[in-house]
């Protein structure tokens, strides 16, 4: 009996608390975007990996870094900067396929706008030097602390994982980036902070005072708008990265499109290999069902008259 009791405090208390988190806040649900690499052969558009990279190298690294990644990773095979074979006037000893010869990655590496720090060199000090193909992808900041005091306290977060980190991280990242609007008349938003509808946050507490009563709860027939408030101020703006290519629209939308192609390459590099390893092995199923149901009959023919 006093078992069941506390399995019935348990669950009811687990269900208070269920209760509570789904009140803590919301955020618009996430614009579904078509993104090229969705469903099981989605591939990555090799152009949009390309831009993207161009968009975050431009604009997105003043503060996040992209740690996981090697300058040598943007030219392997699925990435966006990968040759087949060198373009004309290399010698033939030059292989443009392997990543660290690729001329486009080497000079990527060589003009990056950070220095990779390196060392202890003779007298037991640090350097710093220009990139190379096989390095690390070299962050905006040296470490959290000046991190955080360039961000009014928040810490940008390492952007090589996040399309998986999110819920949905593709659409989300996308619909974040695109999704910055005013704030409702019913808030006030502190300076350093930034509404977006689509982030997870509560803005109970961003509500005008008089839509609070003694108790701070909400005064009855106030809405408390969906979204949150974050530190990152919209960091896209029409026309701020020039792309090569003239057809390509040089939009907000546009921009967070590719970079968010290109994050999700960098989240999962291998996702083409996988796919289509996933498909030779339905091929190679369907095959050995057809040659097993075959030979079944065969086995069995002669005894069924
Ligand atoms: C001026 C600095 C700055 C720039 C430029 C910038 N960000 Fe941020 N970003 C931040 C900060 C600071 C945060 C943390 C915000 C917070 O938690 O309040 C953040 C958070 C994020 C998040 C996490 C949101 C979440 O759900 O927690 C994503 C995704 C993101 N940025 C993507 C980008 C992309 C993509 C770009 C380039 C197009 C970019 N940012 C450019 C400063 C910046």
């Amino acid at each position: 009996m006093i078992a069941r009791t506390t399995i019935f405090a348990a669950l009811a208390s687990l269900a208070g608390m269920t209760a509570a988190i789904a009140s803590a806040g919301s955020a618009k649900e996430a614009e579904h975007h078509h993104w090229h690499f969705a469903g099981p052969f989605g591939t990555f558009d090799k152009d949009a990996l390309q831009r993207g990279y161009q968009v975050y190298e431009t604009v997105c690294a003043s503060c996040h870094g992209v740690e996981q990644l090697s300058f040598r990773n943007l030219g392997q095979k699925g990435g966006p900067f990968y040759l087949n074979t060198c373009p004309a006037g290399f010698a033939d000893n030059v292989d443009c396929s392997n990543p660290n010869e690729n001329p486009i990655v080497k000079a990527l590496a060589a003009q990056y706008r950070y220095q990779v720090l390196d060392g202890p060199d003779d007298s037991g000090d640090m350097v710093e030097r220009t990139p190379l193909a096989s390095d690390r992808i070299p962050g905006p900041y040296p470490n959290e602390v000046i991190a955080r005091l360039a961000n009014n306290n928040a810490l940008p977060p390492d952007l090589s994982l996040i399309t998986k980190a999110r819920h949905h991280g593709p659409d989300y990242v996308y619909s974040l980036l695109i999704g910055y609007a005013d704030a409702p008349a019913t808030v006030e938003i502190t300076p350093g902070q930034y509404y977006n509808p689509y982030f997870h946050g509560d803005m109970t507490q961003a509500l005008k005072p008089e839509f609070l009563d003694a108790e701070g709860h909400v005064v009855d027939g106030v809405v408390v708008p969906v979204g949150g408030v974050l530190a990152m101020a919209p960091p896209l703006v029409d026309g701020i990265v020039d792309y090569a290519d003239e057809a390509t629209p040089e939009t907000v939308e546009q921009y967070a499109a590719d970079v968010v192609e290109f994050l999700t390459w960098a989240s999962e590099p291998k996702m083409e290999a996988r796919k289509s390893m996933g498909v030779m092995s339905l091929i190679y199923l369907v095959i050995l069902c057809i040659i097993l149901y075959w030979s079944y009959r065969r086995v069995w023919a002669g005894l069924k008259k």
